[in-house]
């Protein structure tokens, strides 16, 4: 993909979660869809001890407002695209540094954060890209939690993935691409989900910098 497509995927997706922003928060959505992968890498923050965080693709910013109140790092970040799910994040807290910016382009310096988290957005993401940024922003030991839709049936993976520009990763893909990007990966599995939330079917692939 060219540079000028991938701009033009970013802002076609900007322009569809800023449309969605309004519906995001519904408390039903959030206890069973976007919830259970947040506990995950809140429990993977704190055993890891990380102080300076980034939450990419905050959206309207329930995650990062979670790590900022229940982990009171140094440094969190909530990273977006999209203005309408961003101005959502601002009304929640004034704790986070909220922040404009794509997933593939980060505004850090090299080996400026301990951890690089992201939830329910991945498969949205130029995804060779973004882990290339997340591993220049992480300093050595840094933490990389990304846990994003994958289908659990490989003869599903083509129709899930007809839906551009959204990319459904296999968990073999996944771990092909940390390791590309140059992380060491130490845990893969499903996001554990009751009844019919089942349907959405992610997984989250934990790394860390060498
Ligand atoms: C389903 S929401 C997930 C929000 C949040 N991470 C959560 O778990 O509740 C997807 C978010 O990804 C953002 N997004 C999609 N592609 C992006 C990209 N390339 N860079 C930054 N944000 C992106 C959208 O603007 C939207 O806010």
């Amino acid at each position: 993909m060219t540079e000028a497509q991938r701009r033009g995927l970013n802002s076609a997706v900007t322009g569809l979660w800023t449309f969605l922003a309004p519906a995001y928060d519904l408390p039903i959505l959030q206890r069973r869809i976007y919830r259970p992968p947040h506990d995950e890498v809140i429990a993977g923050l704190r055993s890891h001890g990380s102080r300076k965080i980034a939450d990419i693709a905050c959206g309207t910013g329930i995650l990062s407002d979670r790590i900022e109140r229940e982990l009171h790092p140094d440094e969190i970040y909530g990273v977006d695209m999209s203005d309408g799910m961003l101005a959502q994040a601002r009304a929640r807290s004034n704790r986070v540094q909220w922040l404009r910016a794509p997933a593939e382009q980060l505004p850090f310096d090299d080996a400026a954060l301990d951890a690089v988290v992201t939830t329910s957005a991945f498969h949205f993401f130029d995804q060779p890209a973004a882990l290339r940024e997340f591993h220049r922003v992480l300093r050595s030991g840094g933490l990389v939690a990304v846990s994003t839709l994958s289908t659990r049936q490989p003869r599903l993976q083509a129709s899930a993935n007809r839906w551009k520009p959204q990319h459904n990763a296999s968990p073999a893909e996944l771990r092909s691409l940390f390791e590309g990007a140059g992380f060491a990966i130490s845990d893969q599995h499903r996001i554990r989900r009751s009844s019919w939330a089942r349907i959405v079917s992610d997984v989250i692939t934990v790394g860390a910098k060498p």
